[in-house]
């Protein structure tokens, strides 16, 4: 099936989910949407996630796309629920893998970094109750690093003393696992290795999405098995094309502005 597949995010950090997913599935053209207009998530009401989330999928649904993956941790936790209850396209959402991490530590401590908005969703909590029982799980809201993100701040003297205040205490509490649990992280690890102990291991699950989202499409014969076609990948964003272009390096893709 050739339709494509939609993915959205707060802002630029789905893009290293797309890029986990172009590269397993280079025959799936994407359609990718930027609500960088509302960014941050991670600081709105449940409510407005909510609403965020379900206008981000009516477009991506006009869009003719067969499967959503909402490249967002603070948007699945608190309303990816609700999503699959109300469509029928099937979603692949993303966690912060608390689950690896506590099958890997050997301290019995792991970091979770991420919004404030997945850190008091249910999901993410039962989540954590569920898979890292007699594990210390040490969170920390990355209050302050969607915004640099989102402003194309990755290598910055500001964000990396705002990382630094964020990790050097979990790192002192003898965590050995870090867990990236927003997709605006990844573009961080360049700074993230330079801060941590080289024994500590980042853990983020954008690998797994991926694969997940591989599994679903082959599961319900939903892949592309057209060859011959040229592979698009189309972006939108409500806000700066500039930046949102130096995170998808160029390649085969149109990016435009779309007020959403
Ligand atoms: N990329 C989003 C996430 O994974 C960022 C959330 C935000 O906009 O605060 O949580």
């Amino acid at each position: 099936m050739d339709s494509p597949i939609g993915i959205f995010d707060s802002g630029v950090g789905g893009t290293s989910i797309w890029k986990e997913i172009t590269q397993l599935l280079p025959n799936e053209h994407t359609i990718y949407l930027a609500d960088s207009k509302n960014a941050p998530y991670g600081e709105k009401r449940k409510e407005k996630i909510l609403e965020r989330s379900i206008s981000n999928v009516e477009l991506l649904l006009k869009k003719d796309c067969k499967l959503i993956v909402v490249a967002c941790n603070t948007a699945t936790t608190n309303a990816i629920e609700h999503l699959r209850e109300h469509y029928s396209v099937p979603f692949i959402g993303i966690e912060p893998a608390i689950k690896p991490a506590a099958l890997q530590t050997k301290t019995k401590k792991v970091g979770v970094l991420a919004t404030k908005g997945t850190l008091a969703s249910n999901l993410f909590n039962n989540t954590a109750k569920l898979h890292a029982s007699g594990i210390t799980v040490l969170e920390k809201e990355g209050k302050g690093l969607v915004e640099l993100i989102e402003a194309g701040k990755l290598a910055s003297e500001e964000t990396k003393e705002l990382l630094e205040s964020y990790i050097d205490p979990m790192v002192k509490e003898g965590i050995d696992c870090l867990v990236l649990g927003c997709t605006h992280y990844p573009y961080l690890i360049p700074s993230l290795k330079k801060i941590l102990p080289p024994h500590i291991k980042i853990i983020d699950s954008g690998e797994a999405v991926a694969r997940q989202t591989k599994k679903v499409l082959s599961k319900k014969i939903l892949l592309n098995t057209n060859a011959k076609q040229s592979i698009r990948h189309l972006f939108f964003t409500n806000r700066d094309l500039h930046i949102l272009n130096q995170f998808i390096d160029g390649g085969e893709t149109e990016i435009s502005y779309l007020d959403f």
